[in-house]
């Protein structure tokens, strides 16, 4: 996949405020579970806004490869026609992740409990990072999953369910960390389990999965940090209509918080509030995010997002909005870089377990264009004031990539910025959209 391919990128300051009205493509964690669900449902379902990214193309291909077939009218439309719970056909060759660990993590859960046999494969990075989080709580499900050493991918998953019916059984699981993508994986075995399954979270996450699966008409239970289903029910095929992904919108929030004169409109952003965590932490800074026109989209939140230039003060992120955050450490790293002061951050050590070690890679970039940046082992203290040209590694993270492009924006001298490949797993045409409300970035070497 792409994340062998070279592609740097650079950025140079821009030239003249950030202006305009943009539209950031669909939400990557609604968009996988859409084709999921559609996929194991009963009927033909439709979805809109869907994110034509590579980790959510993997996941189309995947069920693809399971007999599903997908078709795609446009880039950002699929229709799905569901086989139902039990209708998925034995894969004949290992399934690839690509990428992504939302569609590895609740593949585990969702295969686990098939009639067939399942290897699930990813890139690089999905290959260094932990699978026992849903290795474990599957396994206490009666799911047989194996890991390479070190509990990381492949997995190769036996199939628990026979003609007779399902060897999985329910439970009730408390998680250790705060991940949407556990839950979901042990939710996704609970459909195929005997009785109820339970999940408790220390913080409440993202809960596409229970909202997603009572639109498909499973019978769920649930509130924040809570979630409850029972097997032996079934999908019923409906339509998705997908809303910006916040984590997109993220990089402009910022981009035009932080270069003087700016004033730029992001359509129709999913403002689901576990994902929102950013712009409580950035209004805490002094920024000035409206929202606009806010409404219902597809049973979630959404709003037009103004947003205006702002000096930022430096602050101490609140520990207990992190996991409401998780994705947006990166781009936060940046706009501390840019405010007066100090800012705070404690509790992530998630961050160093996602695409990249985030810590290490945003803290080495920082520290590479003059920024004083001490890293602990949940965080960093970035003391802002400073930011230089300069070259710095995204290591192949999407997010550390769009989130040093932002940085060029504001910085002193131009930042070069190399292994952006990966940047089309989440927000393809970056690029295009950045440069039309006035980034200056060019991308060169990819093939
Ligand atoms: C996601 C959950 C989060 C997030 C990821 C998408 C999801 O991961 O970082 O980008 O779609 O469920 P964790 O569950 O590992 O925190």
């Amino acid at each position: 996949m792409s994340a062998t391919k070279p592609l740097d990128y650079s950025s140079r300051p821009a030239a003249s405020p950030l202006t305009g009205s943009i539209a950031v493509p669909g939400d990557k964690s609604i968009s996988h579970r859409a084709i999921m669900f559609s996929a194991l449902a009963e009927g033909t379902s439709r979805i809109d806004g869907f994110l034509e990214g590579e980790d959510t193309r993997a996941t189309a291909a995947i069920f693809a490869e399971m007999g599903v077939r997908i078709e795609t009218p446009s880039a950002s439309q699929r229709i799905v026609h569901g086989v139902g719970l039990h209708g998925l056909a034995a894969p004949v060759r290992a399934l690839d992740c690509g990428n992504a660990g939302t569609g590895m993590r609740l593949l585990a859960g969702l295969l686990a409990g098939q009639r067939f046999d399942s290897v699930l494969t990813g890139d690089a990075s999905l290959s260094r990072r932990p699978m026992r989080r849903v290795i474990e709580p599957l396994a206490l499900m009666g799911a047989r999953i194996e890991a390479a050493t070190g509990g990381v991918p492949p997995l190769r998953i036996g199939g628990r369910a026979s003609l007779h019916g399902t060897l999985l059984h329910g439970i009730r699981y408390t998680a250790p960390v705060a991940s949407a993508q556990v839950k979901s994986a042990v939710l996704l075995a609970g459909l195929y389990a005997q009785g109820e399954t339970e999940v408790r979270e220390i913080h409440p996450t993202r809960d596409y999965t229970e909202r997603m699966l009572a639109a498909f008409g499973w019978p769920i239970e649930f509130e924040p940090g809570r979630a409850r289903v029972s097997g032996g029910h079934r999908l019923q095929a409906t339509d998705v209509v997908v809303p910006a992904d916040f984590s997109s919108a993220a990089f402009f929030i910022v981009a035009a918080t932080l270069l003087p004169g700016s004033l730029l409109l992001l359509r129709a952003v999913g403002l689901n509030p576990r994902r929102t965590g950013l712009l409580d932490a950035l209004r805490l800074m002094g920024a000035d995010i409206r929202e606009l026109n806010a409404r219902e989209q597809g049973g979630e939140r959404v709003a037009d997002l103004e947003v205006r230039h702002a000096r930022l003060r430096g602050i101490e992120v609140p520990v207990a909005r992190v996991p409401d955050m998780i994705d947006e450490f990166p781009i936060l790293f940046i706009a501390a870089a840019a405010a007066e002061g100090a800012t705070t951050v404690r509790g992530a050590a998630e961050l160093r377990v996602k695409e990249s070690d985030r810590i290490a890679v945003m803290a080495k970039g920082l520290a590479a264009l003059g920024t004083r940046i001490e890293e602990t082992p949940d965080g960093a203290i970035i003391h802002g004031g400073v930011l230089q040209g300069g070259r710095v590694d995204s290591a192949g993270d999407h997010r550390c990539a769009m989130s040093f492009a932002v940085a060029g924006l504001v910085a002193r001298a131009e930042i070069r910025i190399s292994d952006c490949a990966n940047v089309a797993t989440s927000f393809p045409g970056f690029v295009d959209i950045a440069n039309a409300c006035g980034f200056e970035i060019s991308a060169a070497g990819g093939d």
